[in-house]
């Protein structure tokens, strides 16, 4: 997340890529993930804190609070903003030394060529020069939105793990293309510009989904024999239950 983002944000022209640094455990790595891209590489938590204004904490969510606790002083003086999915404003609170600036926030990974979302949660300590800040910054990178802590982690389902089932139909389509004879670049290539267009379409024009299906069925046309077979088979009631499935997984966590 911590690469899609830098990328991101080079990529929309928010910041320099120099003018990014990272450190992670594994060294080499982190050399790998930085050096072809202009980023600064760092050996600790620590010289990263004293080079940047704003801290992204990209650690898994259970690693957060031990890479955090060495750092807590010199984060004081920083804008810290969380990319740990279910790592909330309270959470941070307790984490971080009173009075530091703290917002968390759950990215998705199209972040990286600028059409992904940052789901803001509405609960932090910045100030609102700092929220303006945060939000002109990560606009860079796509769509920002704000939501309730109760919210946060639903949000961060559907825009965070849906990418995958996303990619899961582009591939179905693309296979179906293939099945019929178009060849499978350029299956892929049709298939996810499809995607991207009626997302765009969708957000431009604020239409009910609903009315787009039916906007592409005639009576007694193509498409919607297509629409049954998919209602036929569940593939509205699978996806619903796709995201119970995570939510269930994580309320038992
Ligand atoms: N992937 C997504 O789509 C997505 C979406 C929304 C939010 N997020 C959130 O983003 C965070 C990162 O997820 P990810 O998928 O990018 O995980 P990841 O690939 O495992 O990246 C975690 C990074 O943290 C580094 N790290 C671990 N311990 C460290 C320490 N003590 N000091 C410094 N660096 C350390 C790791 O370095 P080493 O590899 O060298 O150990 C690695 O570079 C998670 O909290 C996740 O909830 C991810």
């Amino acid at each position: 997340m911590a690469q899609a983002l830098a990328r991101g944000l080079v990529r929309g022209g928010a910041v320099e890529a120099s003018d990014i640094g990272a450190c992670a455990r594994d060294w080499d790595k982190l050399q790998r993930n930085t050096a072809p891209y202009g980023f600064r590489a760092f050996a600790t938590a620590a010289e990263v804190v004293s080079f940047a204004d704003v801290v992204v904490i990209a650690v898994k969510p259970y690693q957060v609070e031990a890479v955090v606790a060495p750092i807590r002083e010199a984060l004081k003086a920083k804008m810290v903003v969380s990319v740990a999915a279910g790592v909330t404003s309270d959470d941070y609170e307790r984490m971080l030394a009173p009075g530091t600036a703290h917002l968390s926030t759950c990215p998705n990974t199209p972040v990286a060529v600028c059409e992904g979302i940052v789901v803001f949660e509405r609960r932090h300590t910045l100030s609102d020069a700092q929220l303006k800040e945060m939000e002109e910054l990560f606009s860079h990178v796509g769509l920002v939105l704000t939501i309730d802590t109760a919210l946060l982690s639903m949000a961060g389902t559907i825009c965070g793990c849906s990418p995958a089932f996303v990619a899961m139909f582009i591939e179905a389509l693309a296979d179906a293309a293939l099945k019929h004879g178009i060849p499978r670049a350029d299956a892929y290539r049709m298939v996810s510009q499809m995607v991207v267009g009626t997302g765009k379409l969708q957000l431009e024009t604020g239409q009910h989904p609903g009315a787009m299906k039916d906007a592409v069925c005639s009576p007694g046309g193509t498409t919607i024999v297509g629409v049954g077979e998919l209602e036929q088979r569940g593939f509205r009631g699978a996806v619903i239950a796709a995201i119970d499935a995570i939510d269930a997984k994580i309320r038992r966590k």
